[in-house]
Formats: C-alpha cells, sequence, structure tokens
C-alpha cells in the first residue's frame, strides 16, 4: 500500500534498520525499485527530486506511475512517495496534492528562524493530509539536480529546535555527508549525530548514501538514522550496463535491448542496499 513515512521510519528506529530512500527518473528505475523491495519484503521510499518529477512530466505523472506498477506488480509492501529536497512551501503542497505521501522541505540554506518557519507551514497542511515531513538542518554537500550545496553541520540546537517547533515526522541533520560520490572516505560527524539522537525523539536521515562503507552505514543506524538516500549508485549501475549492452551490440535499436538489463541492474544494487540497510523481511 501507499502510506507515509511516519511509521515505517518508526518501526526502523525501534528494530535498528533503515529504510532506503532510492530516487526515481522514470518507469525503468521505478520497476526496479518496487520489484527489488517486494522480493526482499522491506518497506520503501521511493525519492523523487523536483528536477526528476519535471523530466518525468511533473507530481501527477509520477504518482499515477507509481499506482499503476503497484497495481500490475502485485506490490504488497508499504510505499511511500516523497518529495526529494522539496524547495518551495508552495512546491511540497503541489506534490501533496498530486497524491504524494511524504514530503521534505529542504530550506537548509535560510537562517534557522526561516528554516523553521517555513518547514511549519509545510507540517500543517501536510498532516491535515496525513502526509509525513522531512526537513534538513546543516548543509549536505555536492549536487544532486538543482540542489547544490558546501557541507555545513548542523548545530544541535537548530536540530532541537526545529523538531520541537515544527512537528517534522523527521529529521536530516547534515553531519559532512555529500551528494553523489564521494572524495576519498566519507568522514561524517558520529559524535554530532549521537547528541543529536539522543536530543530528540524523531528518526534521523542520512543523504548522500552513494559511497559511504558499511561500517559507517551500521553505526548510522546505531546512532538512531532510520532513513538512508540513495540515488547516485543505481544511476552508476544503470549507466554502466547500458553503456556494456551498447558496446556490446552496436547493430541493436529496439530499447528494450539495454533498458531491460539497466533496470535488471538496479534492481541487483537496491536489493543489495536493502540488505545492508537491513530493511529485508521488515514488511
Ligand atoms: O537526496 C538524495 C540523496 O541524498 C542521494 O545521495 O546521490 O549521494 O546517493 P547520493
Ligand atoms: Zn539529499
Amino acid at each position: 500500500p501507499l502510506v507515509s513515512m511516519t511509521d515505517m521510519l518508526n518501526k526502523a528506529l525501534k528494530g535498528k534498520y533503515a529504510v532506503g530512500q532510492y530516487n526515481i527518473n522514470n518507469l525503468e528505475w521505478t520497476h526496479a525499485i518496487l520489484e527489488a523491495a517486494e522480493e526482499e519484503k522491506s518497506p520503501v521510499i521511493l525519492g523523487v527530486s523536483e528536477g526528476a518529477a519535471r523530466y518525468m512530466g511533473g507530481f501527477n505523472t509520477v504518482v499515477k506511475m507509481v499506482q499503476g506498477l503497484m497495481e500490475d506488480l502485485k506490490i504488497t509492501v508499504p510505499v511511500a512517495i516523497h518529495l526529494d529536497h522539496g524547495s518551495s512551501v508552495e512546491k511540497c503542497k503541489e506534490a501533496i496534492d498530486a497524491g504524494f505521501t511524504s514530503v521534505m522541505i529542504d530550506d537548509s540554506h535560510s537562517p534557522i528562524d526561516k528554516n523553521i518557519e517555513t518547514t511549519k507551514a509545510v507540517v500543517e497542511y501536510a498532516h491535515s493530509k496525513g502526509v509525513s515531513v522531512e526537513a534538513e538542518v546543516g548543509m549536505v554537500g555536492g549536487q544532486e539536480d538543482d540542489v547544490i550545496g558546501e557541507v555545513m553541520y548542523a548545530k544541535l540546537e537548530d536540530c532541537v529546535r526545529i523538531v520541537k517547533e515544527t512537528g517534522i515526522d523527521t529529521l536530516a541533520p547534515a553531519l559532512g555527508s555529500v551528494h553523489g560520490p564521494y572524495k576519498g572516505e566519507p568522514n561524517l560527524g558520529f559524535k554530532e549525530m549521537e547528541e543529536i539522537c539522543n536530543s530528540v525523539s524523531v528518526p534521523l536521515v542520512l543523504h548522500g548514501g552513494t559511497g559511504i562503507p558499511l561500517h559507517d552505514i551500521k553505526k548510522a543506524i546505531s546512532l538512531g538514522t532510520s532513513k538512508i538516500n540513495v540515488n547516485t549508485e543505481n544511476q552508476i549501475s544503470f549507466t554502466k550496463v547500458v553503456r556494456e549492452v551498447l558496446a556490446e551490440k552496436t547493430e541493436a535499436y529496439d530499447p528494450r535491448v539495454f533498458l531491460k538489463p539497466g533496470r535488471e541492474a538496479i534492481k541487483q544494487t537496491v536489493i543489495g542496499k536493502i540488505r545492508e540497510f537491513g530493511s529485508n523481511n521488515q514488511a
């Protein structure tokens, strides 16, 4: 069923595992991720950036595509459609009105008072419709579509305030993570993560999941991280396989010849992540 993130993340926090947010770009991505989650009996979050939604046609197309696939593929595990890095109250409302079951409002580049005010407005609207809300404090580095950031660590007092004053369901405290590949090993602020986890009641989110080694994933989960976002890793797996197939089958022109292996590569990558995060057999 299509659900918000609230129950899945609170269960994950208690059960000491994390639910993956896997970003989608098109039908193949969505198909692959849903199949992986169903096979692994895992709850799953489909992340949709504003750029990806634009690419697919718009929020309505996204929701109807997900609903169609869930019906045709007979998906029984909990699925959330989540706006990733929502840029404004208006965009979040638009996604919610189209049927998204969860939104992230990312006003992390603004001063904390403004971030809290924006987040509060989103929570008010979202909660009236049963939709969950994620907010970000500090800044994730690197680039994802239109979202470009310098690494800035979240301050503990800002985390405490935003959770208390807005009623968000989950918080993404930026602690050194980066969108896209890392240069060398990531250097995540685990001490800060522990302090934040001990001071707020909500499950935490880790952005920039691509390239984080398993021992860091496990540590983050043990310190209250219940949602991990993965985007780039699936893009790399898909593109690698598609390149190989196209290089080998130079006469091929039916797109399914390369899209199907690409889709399978995403599915296998997601199955690997689900097992790393421990969300298998939790649906
Ligand atoms: O919001 C999406 C994620 O934070 C994805 O990060 O592309 O580094 O896996 P990633
Ligand atoms: Zn992110």
